[in-house]
C-alpha cells in the first residue's frame, strides 16, 4: 500500500484532512463481464427476442454479459413494418430483459439500406424520404430514451472495395450524401443522452473503406455535427482475418475525437487459432482508452448468422471454448505488453456534505499514451464534478470510468491526476478505484 500527502487549500470550516492514499491492485474476475467493468468496459452480446425462453441462453447471458445488441428486433422492418405505426414488442422484451438485469442496451439500427420494408424503397421524393427518415429516427429514439447507452445511427453507408464511395440507400439515392449529418442532428435531439455512433464492416484496418469512414467522421466533427462515436462489427474469418493494424485503425478515429466500440465481433474458426484472434482483438482494444466496449455478435455457436463457421465464445451445448478462455484472460491482462500504470486515490478538500478526491496517475516502467481507471462510489453518494479527465458512467451512476483529456501520454515514471466531488448525502466511505490500464 502506498500513501500520498496532498497539499491544498483549506476551505471552509472542515479544512484539508491529512491524505490518505490507497494504490489500487488488480481483482480476478470470473465472467466476461466482470473482467471487462474492472477495465471500465462493458462486454455484450447480440440477443435474439425469441431465444429467451431458452433457460441455457438466458442463464449464461445473464451471467457473462453487461450490455446487449438486439440482433434484428430494432432494425426498421421490425419496428416500422408499415409507414408510421411502429411495433416495438420484440424489441422491448429485450430491452426489459436487460435492464431487468442491469445491463446495457446497443440501439441498432436506425438508418440503414437492409432489412427496409418496401414503403421505404417505394418512397418517391426527397422530401418524403427526409420525413419518413427522420420521423422514424424521431419515434423510435423517443421510445427508447433514456434507455439506450448507444445508437447505431447510420450503419454501413459505404461500398466494399477500393472506391471510398457511398452506398446506394433510398436515403442516399434521394438524399443525396447530406442524410447522414441529417440522421445524427435528428437523432441528438430525440435523445441527447445517448452516444450516436456510425457504424460499418471491412472498416477495422487501414483500407480504402475505413478511409473513408474517416473523412466522413473527420468532416461531421469538423460541422460540429453530434457524432460519439464509431462501431467496428470486427467479422472476421479466413478470408478476412483479424487486420495487423487493428489497434492503430482504432486509434486514428480516437484521434479525431470519438469513442469506439467494437460492436459485431464474431471470428470463425476454433481451438487455439479462433482463441490467438479474439485475445488479439480484445487486447487492442484495451491498448485505447476511449475503446468503451466489446460486443460479440450471439451468445451461442447455435444460433450465429454464420453457423458452419462457430465463431462465437460459447459452443451449441453452451460450453466455454478455448476463445472464451483466451478472452477472459485478455480482459484480465494488460493492454500491451510492458505499459503499465498504478492508480493512486487521496482525499483533499472536505466540507460538511461533500468532499474531493484527487486519483494520481503514474506509468511504470515504460512511457504510456493512454490510461482508463475506474472509480466507485458508495450509495447515495454521487459524484458532483469532476476535472483533468473525460468520465463516462455506468447504469447504476455508481462506477465513473475515467480516461485522459487527450491522448494521455506520460513518460515512464511520470505522473497526472484527475480530481472529482463526491457528495456525501450521509456516507463519507472513500471511493474504490479501480486497476490502471495503459496502452
Ligand atoms: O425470422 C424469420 C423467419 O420467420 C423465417 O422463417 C426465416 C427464413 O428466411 O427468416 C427469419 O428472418 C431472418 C432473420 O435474420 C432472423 O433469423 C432473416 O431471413 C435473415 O435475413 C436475418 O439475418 C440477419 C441479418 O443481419 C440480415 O441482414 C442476421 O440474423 C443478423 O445477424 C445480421 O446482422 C447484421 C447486422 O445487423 C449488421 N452487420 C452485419 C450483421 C451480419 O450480417
Amino acid at each position: 500500500m502506498a500513501t500520498r500527502t496532498h497539499t491544498a487549500l483549506v476551505l471552509g470550516t472542515a479544512g484539508l484532512l491529512a491524505a490518505t492514499g490507497v494504490t489500487a491492485t488488480a481483482q480476478s474476475a470470473d465472467t466476461l463481464g466482470a473482467a471487462a467493468a474492472e477495465r471500465g468496459r462493458y462486454f455484450g452480446a447480440a440477443v435474439a427476442a425469441n431465444h429467451l425462453g431458452e433457460a441455457p441462453y438466458v442463464s449464461t447471458l445473464d451471467t457473462e454479459f453487461t450490455s446487449v445488441t438486439p440482433e434484428n428486433e430494432m432494425k426498421w422492418d421490425a419496428v416500422e413494418p408499415t409507414r408510421d405505426t411502429f411495433t416495438f414488442g420484440s424489441a422491448d422484451r429485450i430491452v426489459d430483459h436487460a435492464r431487468s438485469k442491469g445491463m446495457k442496451v446497443r440501439g441498432h439500427t436506425l438508418v440503414w439500406h437492409s432489412q427496409l420494408p418496401g414503403w421505404v424503397s417505394g418512397l418517391g421524393t426527397a422530401d418524403d424520404a427526409r420525413s419518413a427518415m427522420n420521423n422514424h429516427i424521431t419515434k423510435v429514439m423517443q421510445h427508447y430514451k433514456g434507455r439506450i447507452h448507444s445508437w447505431d445511427v447510420v450503419n454501413e453507408a459505404f461500398q466494399d472495395g477500393e472506391s471510398g464511395a457511398r452506398r446506394s440507400s433510398p436515403f442516399q439515392d434521394k438524399l443525396g450524401d447530406g442524410y447522414i449529418e441529417e440522421a445524427f442532428r435528428t437523432a441528438r435531439a430525440a435523445d441527447p443522452a445517448a452516444k450516436l455512433c456510425y457504424n460499418d464492416y471491412n472498416t477495422d484496418g487501414i483500407n480504402a473503406k475505413s478511409n473513408a469512414v474517416y473523412n466522413l467522421v473527420k468532416e461531421l466533427k469538423a460541422r460540429n455535427a453530434p457524432i460519439d462515436c464509431v462501431g467496428f462489427q470486427s467479422h472476421f474469418n479466413s478470408a478476412s482475418p483479424v487486420p495487423s493494424d487493428y489497434k492503430e485503425n482504432l486509434r486514428r478515429f480516437v484521434d479525431l475525437g470519438v469513442d469506439v466500440q467494437i460492436t459485431e465481433l464474431d471470428i470463425e474458426g476454433s481451438g487455439t487459432a479462433q482463441a490467438d484472434n479474439y485475445s488479439n482483438v480484445v487486447r487492442s482494444c484495451l491498448a485505447i482508452a476511449r475503446c468503451t466496449g466489446i460486443t460479440v455478435w450471439g451468445v451461442t455457436d447455435k444460433y450465429s448468422w454464420r453457423p458452419g463457421g462457430t465463431p462465437l465464445l460459447f459452443d451449441d451445448n453452451y460450453n466455454k471454448k478455448p476463445a472464451y478462455d483466451a478472452t477472459l484472460t485478455a480482459l484480465g491482462g494488460t493492454g500491451t505488453p510492458g505499459a503499465t500504470c498504478t492508480a493512486t486515490y487521496g482525499k483533499a478538500e472536505e466540507w460538511s456534505d461533500r468532499f474531493n478526491g484527487r486519483v494520481t496517475v503514474t506509468a511504470g516502467s515504460s512511457a504510456i499514451r493512454d490510461w482508463s481507471t475506474t472509480v466507485t462510489v458508495t450509495p447515495p453518494q454521487k459524484v458532483s464534478a469532476t476535472w483533468n479527465g473525460s468520465p463516462t458512467w455506468d447504469t447504476s451512476g455508481d462506477v465513473m470510468t475515467m480516461r485522459p483529456n487527450g491522448n494521455g501520454s506520460l513518460a515512464a515514471g511520470a505522473s497526472t491526476s484527475f480530481g472529482f466531488t463526491v457528495m456525501k448525502n450521509g456516507s463519507s466511505t472513500p471511493p474504490a478505484v479501480g486497476s490502471c490500464t495503459a496502452a
